[in-house]
């Protein structure tokens, strides 16, 4: 099945449930909406019709909306994360409810009329309840109703969410069943249901977590039943109306109707990267990641110009602009180097999406014109950039044998990183990134020094390099720095004291940590780890230093790295006898400081090694 073949029978299928079909809104949130900077769902551009206002389309809509989520950038170029999605949606505005959404998912994703997908392969998450809202047993009613009449005899399974037998139905938390986006607005539990993408290796059975993780139960469909409304004090309150918003991802259900392995293989990908091929002479198979990664961003960065988005250093431009120059370095990196390249995909997107975004071939200018001043631009950057940075880290090299170490990770010194962000006009987070592949951590507080030193660059320029501003950026940094020792201890004393950390990476939004652990971790584990965290945190514990001898720290520290990387002197950050640490620092005072910890994602990074990511609020 194609795309577009896929967009049609769902549009055509709500249509004759009665719905009116609605264009895709702009990526560009409406001017009332502040609480994001792109859609990034289907229900950013229709808040006000699940809050009660009435839709010049009725009760009832169903759409295809184009979405950006850029949270997860950084993770772009594994066989799942994207940044630029589409999202097929039903909508109730107070109209029908749970018996519906359910019973018509079922028909369109079984009926061989419609999507035709074998019912046996299909598997159902609903809420099982947290807090004062309780287990969504009519959702587990209706499901076991709509599995029996098709002649499958169904049962429901219990807290060890261990699929078995005929379990088809399985309750989870919050985490994983109660929808919101972001953290206030219209939201409540929902059912998701998931396709078995390897019937060839048996029967299904196992810990539901464990089976999406390897990739066997892929999410295809996301039934959320909107009733509440989270408001900024936390409180949770009834909405005037009961809501459905549904959201079936096209690249992942194409992916899975045609049996392919992953979103890259289908036709949403694949004739993007034959043009990667055919500019820079590599093969796909040899550069999965670097194709991804180019794919994508330029697919993303077309669908934002052509909704209006000009590169900019600041706020929503900043996005464009860094995916774009991000783009042109991974297209760097495969030597593909043919000015105007970007163009060069963004027709072949162009081509592939205008039929349906017929706004993509009315700003076809545009979209030429933005991709070639900003490729122009950046190019020579990028290449006087790149040759700095290549010294720099040879500079650097010979000065981390002087035992210029940072806590067991070789450091590019301020001076250096400001160097090249004034001189060369390298953005930060490509100096960040590129050292960061080479494991090497850049010396912020350095480069923030160095910075204050400059106080004639330019306001953009301050603003274009960091996002919450200069200050508070470097804080937020150091913040999660110490909040980083606090997270390995308690991951430490809840998974067992072999856990060690496998790599981390800051920004002043959040954190993100990997470290050694068999097995996904259960939403109890997560709780008692933040629940730790947030312990140590109130008991305002102080940050103290001690700098020692190596040989005589590695007799009673553990280390995560190479001992043999750290310098004969070393820097030992204690929080009280909780974590103990060799680090160069630098940490906050005082673990007051930070706020409260709160765990936002975990997920496989690789074999056995787990990723947290996580926020101080
Ligand atoms: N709004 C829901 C989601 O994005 C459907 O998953």
């Amino acid at each position: 099945m194609t795309a577009q073949e896929l967009r049609e029978k769902y549009l055509k299928f709500f249509e004759s449930k009665g719905h009116t079909i609605i264009p895709s809104a702009s990526l560009v949130p409406r001017e009332t909406d502040a609480s994001v900077l792109f859609t990034t769902a289907g229900m950013h551009p229709l808040v006000p019709y699940l809050l009660g206002e009435e839709h010049p389309g009725g009760k009832r809509v169903a759409n295809v909306q184009k979405c950006v989520r850029t949270g997860d950038i950084d993770d772009v170029g594994d066989n799942r994360h994207l940044t630029f999605f589409e999202m097929m949606g039903n909508w109730s505005f107070g109209d029908y409810f749970k018996k519906e959404a359910i019973e018509w998912s079922f028909e369109f994703l079984t009926d061989p009329k419609w999507l035709g997908l074998d019912k046996n392969r299909l598997y159902v998450t609903v809420f099982k309840g947290e807090g004062n809202i309780p287990r969504d047993e009519t959702a587990i009613e209706i499901w076991k109703e709509v599995f029996t009449k098709s002649g499958m005899d169904v049962a429901v399974a219990g807290e060890d969410e261990i699929i078995k037998d005929n379990v088809r139905i399985i309750p989870l938390g919050t985490d994983d069943n109660f929808w919101i986006a972001g953290a206030t607005g219209p939201c409540g539990g929902d059912t998701e249901m998931f396709y078995d993408t390897r019937p060839e290796e048996g029967v299904v059975e196992g810990k539901f977590s464990d089976l999406v993780d390897s990739f066997r139960l892929i999410e295809i469909w996301n039934d959320v039943f909107m009733e509440f409304e989270k408001k900024a004090d936390g409180s949770v309150e009834k909405l005037s109306q009961q809501n459905v918003d549904t959201g079936m991802g096209v690249e992942r259900t194409l992916a899975v109707l045609n049996g392919k392995e992953n979103v890259f293989e289908t036709e949403l990908f694949q004739p993007i990267f034959v043009k990667i091929e055919e500019l820079s002479g590599k093969k796909y198979d040899d550069y999965k990641k670097e194709f991804r990664i180019i794919a994508d961003h330029i697919k993303a960065a077309t669908f934002m110009i052509a909704d209006g988005v000009t590169p900019l250093n600041v706020g929503r431009g900043y996005v464009l602009r860094r995916l774009i120059r991000r783009a042109i370095r991974y297209a760097y990196s495969i030597d593909l180097k043919e000015g105007g390249f970007s163009w060069g995909l963004s027709r072949v997107v162009i081509e592939m999406y205008g039929n349906f975004y017929t706004g993509l071939k009315e700003k076809e200018n545009d979209i030429r014109a933005v991709l070639f001043e900003e490729e122009e631009k950046f190019r020579q950057t990028l290449e006087n950039g790149l040759r700095e940075l290549d010294k720099a880290i040879e500079e650097y090299r010979i000065r981390w044998e002087d035992s210029e170490v940072f806590g067991g990770f070789k450091v590019m010194p301020g001076n250096i990183v400001f160097k090249l962000f004034s001189t060369y006009g390298f953005p930060i987070e490509l100096i960040k990134e590129i050292a960061d592949e080479k494991k090497i951590f850049i010396d912020e507080e350095g480069f923030k020094g160095e910075f204050k030193k400059h106080q004639d660059l330019s306001r953009t320029a301050s603003a274009g390099a960091f996002k919450g501003g200069l200050q508070g950026t470097g804080e937020m940094e150091t913040k999660y720095h110490t909040a980083t020792h606090l997270l390995l201890a308690a991951l430490r004393e809840i998974l067992g004291p072999e856990t060690y950390q496998k790599g981390s990476n800051i920004t002043a939004e959040r954190m993100r940590f990997d470290f050694n652990y068999p097995a996904k971790l259960t939403p109890e584990q997560l709780k008692q780890i933040e629940d730790l965290v947030n312990q140590k945190i109130q008991e305002n514990i102080p940050v103290e230093m001690r700098e020692m001898p190596k040989d005589e720290a590695l007799k009673s520290v553990k280390v995560s790295f190479d001992p043999s990387r750290y310098p004969d002197v070393v820097k030992v950050y204690s929080i009280g006898d909780f974590s103990v640490e060799v680090c160069g620092g630098p940490h906050i005072q005082n673990t007051g400081e930070l706020g409260s910890f709160r765990i936002t994602k975990e997920e496989a990074s690789s074999a056995g090694v787990r990723r947290i990511k996580a926020i101080l609020e």
